[in-house]
């Protein structure tokens, strides 16, 4: 009797065991790109306040499906964590950070010295006037301190310097290079390492496939290298557009900066759609029209044409997985990108891996395995 009902009941208990094997279920029959391109490197994405607070379900549910790292897209920069002297607001980077911890993301920090969105306070006195070498240096210090302190162990690694170089390779001439000449670089690396021993710091910067540019991050790592200061990553922010950079050029960043010692990040990938300078190749004036030309939808020409390069860039990023550790996209669907508003604003711009409808373009989901 026992024997017949054991019988009867295993087809059940089989049916049950493959239930829990197959790929029926809908978790593990998702595609998502973490589990497609996580053993080449993090995948990461911005986040702004809307999705870490919660009144961004539709972009959420993208973050959490398809990403393993998060950057902020400005709650930790100088203006928006320390707007006054001894004033910080900590609420948006605290629930960042808390947001990653919670599903189990990579997250990095960006950025600590930046000339944009940087307030006057740091580098200029009452009259307007750049204050001392040694005032900005305490203010750097105790906002690196500070900022790297609080997040200690929680934040893996940090964009301590941003942008520090022209592209003739040339330092940019910003308030903490006026005061400081290129000490203000070492100094950046030296605070952050002292209020976080364990986090990775990164230089990082933009457009970094133009030679002398190229060369100038080169030697800076040289530099920072030979007076024993730590550097893990160069971050190349990867804005590209349609006919800039060369593939090729871009190739021998990754090459050159893996030659002089560090890995190589991709921080803040997008392809704008658009054209990127107000003056048409013959330097008239571009019409309204040419400088948005895809107010409603991208024809199906210019969407092939832009998944072609964008793969071209991804299979980069792939063929150098050994130096590449990261490859983190500056922002979830196309609705929010920063490059509706920039460099002109009010357009509608197509640069990322999800399109206004949350759904991924066509090379994403070659990458996914759905093509
Ligand atoms: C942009 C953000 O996306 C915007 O939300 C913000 O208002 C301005 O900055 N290089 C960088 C990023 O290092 O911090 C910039 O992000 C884009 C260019």
């Amino acid at each position: 009797m026992k024997r017949i009902h054991i019988l009867l009941l295993l087809p059940m208990m089989i049916v049950a065991c493959l239930n829990e094997l197959s790929p029926a279920m809908p978790d593990e029959e998702e595609t998502t790109l973490k589990k497609a391109v996580g053993h080449h490197f993090l995948i990461g994405t911005t986040l702004n306040n809307a999705i870490v607070n919660g009144r961004d379900p539709a972009s959420d549910r993208v973050v959490k499906r398809h990403f393993n790292a998060i950057t902020h897209g400005y709650a930790m920069k100088f203006a928006m964590l320390h707007p006054a002297e001894g004033r910080y607001l900590f609420d948006e980077s605290d629930a960042f950070v808390r947001y990653g911890e919670q599903n189990g993301m990579t997250v990095i920090g960006h950025c600590l010295v930046w000339h944009k969105q940087l307030p006057d306070w740091v580098v200029r006195d009452k009259d307007g006037n750049l204050v001392t070498p040694e005032a900005l240096k305490a203010r750097m210090r105790e906002h690196i301190s500070t900022v790297v302190g609080r997040y200690r162990g929680r934040v893996k690694g940090w964009d301590v310097v941003n942008e520090a170089f022209l592209e003739d390779g040339s330092y940019r001439q910003s308030p903490y290079y006026e005061i400081l000449g290129e000490e203000f670089i070492p100094l950046a690396f030296q605070y952050a390492h002292e209020a976080d021993p364990d986090a990775e710091l990164y230089y990082n910067d933009g457009n970094m496939a133009v030679t002398k540019r190229r060369e100038a991050v080169v030697r800076l790592i040289g530099q920072l290298k030979a007076r024993g200061l730590r550097i893990d990553a160069v971050g190349m922010q990867a804005h590209v557009s349609m006919n800039f950079p060369k593939v090729e050029n871009f190739e021998k960043s990754i090459q050159a900066f893996a030659d002089a010692g560090v890995k190589v990040m991709i921080t803040e990938w997008d392809m704008t759609a658009l054209p990127t300078t107000d003056t048409g190749s013959d330097g008239r004036p571009l019409t309204p029209e040419e400088l948005d030309p895809y107010p409603e939808k991208m024809p199906d020409s210019a969407s092939q044409a832009w998944n072609a390069r964008m793969k071209q860039f991804f299979d980069l990023f792939v063929k150098y997985s050994d130096v590449v550790t990261r490859v983190t996209v500056w922002g979830v669907s196309d609705i929010d990108s920063w490059l509706n508003d920039f460099p002109f604003p009010g357009r509608t711009d197509y640069p990322l891996l999800f399109d206004r409808e949350y759904q991924p373009k066509t090379f994403v989901r070659e990458i996914l395995g759905e093509e």
